[in-house]
């Protein structure tokens, strides 16, 4: 019989050593071991010589490439009724898109950010075709989960009230008990770190007990063939509330962008076995729940707002969107040798690099200036075609200069201060033309090409960073 091991866990990457040490070596946090006893593992002779030794025949067996194209059925995907979200999951059009049965997929987002709003609109658009639905929330109860469904209008038709089971359960056996006797398509668990073992010598939420319940439910999901949906907090520093290796054991890792004070979402898959990591679904938080947003949106000010200096608009695309995006930037003065670089939403190793090439090739002096800078709205941009916006949002800010108004701003730079083409010009322009934009300033590389024509707003081509700079008015 195998003994009980006491392990330490660290809390913030969820790294394992066996024993206690004041610093993770693998994430560096001070003082976030906790110690968690493992259950007994079964003896190592049982797992390799395993009861199918005895049997053979009984259990998987390798099978060449070729032979497993040709066997079982294809896998048909669960639509959620959401087609923005059906689309971050990925699939194509021959094996249609949405939730991968015997699957789990992850949703991570700050609190408040609408994962729970998200959730039960996806469950009523499942139940409605008549998937059976098991919303097991840790966090309310199966009352305020039931209001919100009649604020949301979810669970109205007869096949969606009879589809949707609540259960208001933190007891991982109890969930699984549920499942294994109401059999749903999918489950979705509200949220993954509220649910607990109690046979697990760890208290609910540390990160022993989240380790082994997504492990379970990953377990689970593969058994009985539903697929899982996990929904997991984030701390404010973007990482999910606890291990990383959470992200190592599910199929899919979806991410909801957004703050609370504005009102567009979007959701990223930043992992997905079944699909692209491309894709990003565009929402729009209601009085009625998330409307989707699928001709792409704007989280910038709008065309029409007077100019300010440090304030740039820039289309970012991310696989078949087209997002306006604001990066702005504040310069003050600061210490030479200690100047602050902020960055949020932004790469901080880009942000260095365009303020080398300002002070190299623009002559900018800012060795002594604080430079923060951002993307607005908790949007992440982080495509190189973004480059040019912010930097002309730096040199804007520190020359108290704006763009005319209307203006967007497209292009890569490069180290050398020249501005290099960005693919798919013609979508980002006639994106920001729908979106009221008369005016943009677009690498010259490939301006002219006949692919990369806009009608309907003026092009500025630019080659250089400091012509850029001179259109700062
Ligand atoms: P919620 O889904 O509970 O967030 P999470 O599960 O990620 O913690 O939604 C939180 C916010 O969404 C809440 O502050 C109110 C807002 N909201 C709306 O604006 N409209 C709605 O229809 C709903 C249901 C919520
Ligand atoms: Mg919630």
């Amino acid at each position: 019989m195998a003994k009980t091991r006491t392990r330490y866990l660290c809390s913030s990457c969820g790294s394992d050593f066996p024993r206690w040490i004041g610093r993770c070596p693998d994430c560096g946090t001070w003082d976030s071991l906790e110690p968690f006893r493992e259950l007994p593992e079964p003896e190592p002779d049982a797992v390799l010589a395993g009861p199918d030794a005895a049997s053979p025949g009984s259990g998987m067996e390798a099978t060449p490439l070729g032979a497993i194209t040709e066997q079982g059925p294809a896998v048909v995907r669960l639509s959620t009724g959401i087609g923005e979200l059906d689309r971050v999951l990925g699939g194509d059009e021959a094996s249609g898109r949405g939730l991968v049965p015997a699957s789990c997929v992850l949703i991570g987002g700050e609190p408040g950010i609408g994962k729970s709003t998200l959730l039960v609109q996806a469950a009523g658009g499942l139940a409605d075709s008549a998937t059976r639905v098991l919303y097991a929330t840790s966090e309310e109860s199966a009352r305020q989960v039931r209001d919100r469904c009649v604020r949301l209008g979810v669970g109205e038709s007869l096949a969606a009230s009879e589809s949707l089971l609540l259960l208001a359960e933190t007891n991982l056996a109890r969930i699984a008990e549920q499942l294994r006797k109401t059999k749903p398509g999918v489950v979705i668990i509200d949220s993954v770190q509220m649910v607990h073992r109690p046979d697990l010598d760890a208290a609910p939420g540390s990160i022993a007990q989240l380790r082994r319940c997504a492990t379970d439910l990953a377990q689970l999901a593969r058994l009985s063939g539903a697929a899982v949906v996990l929904v997991g907090h984030v701390t404010k520093e973007g990482s999910l509330a606890g291990p990383r290796v959470l992200e190592h054991m599910v199929d899919a890792v979806l991410t909801f962008e957004g703050d609370r004070h504005h009102a567009h979402r979007i959701v990223r898959a930043v992992k997905n076995r079944f699909g692209t990591t491309q894709e990003l679904g565009v929402f729009e938080m209601t009085g009625a729940g998330l409307a989707e947003r699928p001709e792409g949106a704007s989280v910038a000010a709008g065309a029409h707002t007077e100019p300010k200096p440090g304030s740039v608009v820039c289309p970012v695309l991310s696989g078949s969107r087209c997002l306006l995006a604001e990066v702005q930037a504040l310069t003050a003065t600061g210490f030479l040798g200690a100047a602050k670089r902020k960055s949020s939403g932004l790469d901080a190793s880009r942000l260095a690099m365009l303020i080398a090439v300002l002070e190299q090739h623009a002559e900018l002096r800012l060795a002594d200036r604080d430079i923060f800078a951002q993307s607005v709205g908790g949007v992440r941009v982080a495509e190189p075609a973004s480059d040019l916006a912010l930097l002309l949002a730096v040199a804007g800010a520190h020359h108290k200069r704006a763009l005319a108004a209307g203006t967007c701003v497209v292009g890569e730079v490069g180290l050398g201060g020249e501005i290099r083409g960005v693919s798919r010009l013609a979508m980002r322009l006639n994106e920001a033309r729908r979106l009221g934009y008369t005016r943009a300033i677009v690498p010259s590389e490939g301006a002219g090409a006949e692919e990369n024509e806009a009608p309907g707003i003026e092009i500025d081509a630019v080659g250089g960073v400091n012509e850029a700079i001179e259109r700062l008015g």
